[in-house]
């Protein structure tokens, strides 16, 4: 019998988005196909340790996004970042736990999304699900994937960014760029986690100062009127968009309330009530957009559809929701490919992205 590929199903992390991942790791393990693949369950705590889970993958209050966590564990490990060697240590004992031949990242937001973890896969010579460092360092920098964006003539919001303090910041001169209804938001961050909604000097520097307490880094955005629509991209070199979606959030923004704690928060509206040239345009974008951005393996693309049906890109996930209501699967589901398929793809492409990156020349 052939032996089944081990993958590492990484979850959790210090990221503000913890709770998020659990929820995505423990549906992408329920879609895993085993018949093929081993999973290897790794848990990241909220402080960065590294926990090796036992298959059951034991979260407390699995179903509910506001207490579910991850159990007590003290089996902290080490990946090895040696080249070749590719396996997982216990810290305890020394022992070597498992062989890991590709690493499935489920972590939303920094240390996940970000490019770490791609990167530490590639010190050890793993093949990672997603894109790799760049794809992901720039999918998560709203402020640098604007510029490449706008680089290419591709729609953005209009934006100013602010770095480091408010102090020097001029309100009146944003408002004269941008228009008093301004969205602030920490440029490398995601589920809504410190974006605010400001209409006037004192909101503007309250989301302000609150966005700085998550990232050195703020984007002050033009408010956008228009649908939001997001769309699947899947593939490496040729790249595939799925059937796109609409989100309709059920006031004001999609916040992480409405995201995830309020069911009724917004609804996802699968496929999008778009005409076939709208449907066109949006899946030719997206995978413009996946391409430009350096990305590999998915991604979600999420834009705006404004009044007059022009199409602006909103951001990118490079490592999108992934339980069971999120988006990203469901648009695949939709657009004929099964959870579990897609998860199996995912790890093909990675397999085979490595493969071709290991035959380039190094002298
Ligand atoms: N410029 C904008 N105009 C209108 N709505 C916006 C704008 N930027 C963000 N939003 C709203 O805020 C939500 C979260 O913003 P987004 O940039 O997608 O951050 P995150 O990465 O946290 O998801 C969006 O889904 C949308 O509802
Ligand atoms: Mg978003």
């Amino acid at each position: 019998m052939k032996e089944k590929i081990k993958v590492a199903i990484i979850f959790g992390g210090r990221s503000t988005e913890h709770a998020i991942s659990l929820l995505s790791a423990q549906n992408v393990l329920g879609s895993l196909d085993k018949e093929i693949y081993d999973p290897v369950l790794i848990g990241i705590d909220k402080k960065g340790q590294w926990h090796y889970n036992e298959k059951s993958m034991s979260l407390l209050n699995a179903q509910d996004a506001n207490s579910i966590s991850m159990t007590e564990m003290d089996n902290p490990v080490l990946l090895s970042q040696n080249t070749n060697q590719r396996t997982l240590t216990s810290v305890n004992t020394k022992e070597t736990i498992s062989r890991i031949d590709v690493i499935f990242p489920v972590l939303h937001g920094t240390f996940g999304e970000d490019g770490s973890i791609q990167g530490l896969a590639k010190l050890a010579n793993i093949p990672v699900v997603g894109c790799g460092v760049l794809g992901s360092a720039i999918g998560m920098d709203k402020d640098i994937m604007k510029r490449i964006l706008r680089d290419d003539n591709i729609g953005v919001a209009k934006w100013v960014t602010i770095k480091h303090t408010s102090k020097g910041v001029i309100y009146k001169d944003i408002v004269e760029t941008l228009g008093n209804e301004l969205f602030i938001k920490p440029a490398n961050l995601g589920s809504s986690v410190g974006i605010s909604f400001s209409k006037d000097q004192e909101s503007f520097f309250k989301g302000l100062e609150l966005a700085l307490q998550f990232d050195p880094k703020v984007i002050i955005e033009e408010k956008i009127i228009g649908r939001e629509i997001e769309c699947a991209v899947l593939g490496n070199e040729y790249p595939k968009a799925s059937i796109p979606g609409e989100i309709i959030p059920k006031d004001g923004f999609y916040s992480f309330e409405n995201k995830y704690l309020d069911e009724s928060g917004a609804k996802l509206q699968i496929p999008a009530d778009l005409t076939e040239n709208q449907i066109q345009r949006v899946q030719s974008l997206a995978i413009d957009t996946f391409k430009l951005l350096e990305c590999s393996g998915m991604s979600r693309i999420d834009m705006f559809m404004k009044e007059d049906d022009s199409l602006i890109i909103n951001e990118i996930n490079t490592i999108p929701g992934f339980t069971n209501i999120s988006m990203y699967p469901k648009l695949w589901e939709y657009s004929g490919l099964p959870q579990k398929e897609l998860i199996s793809k995912l790890i093909e492409l990675a397999i085979e992205a490595h493969t071709k990156q290991n035959k380039l020349k190094l002298t």
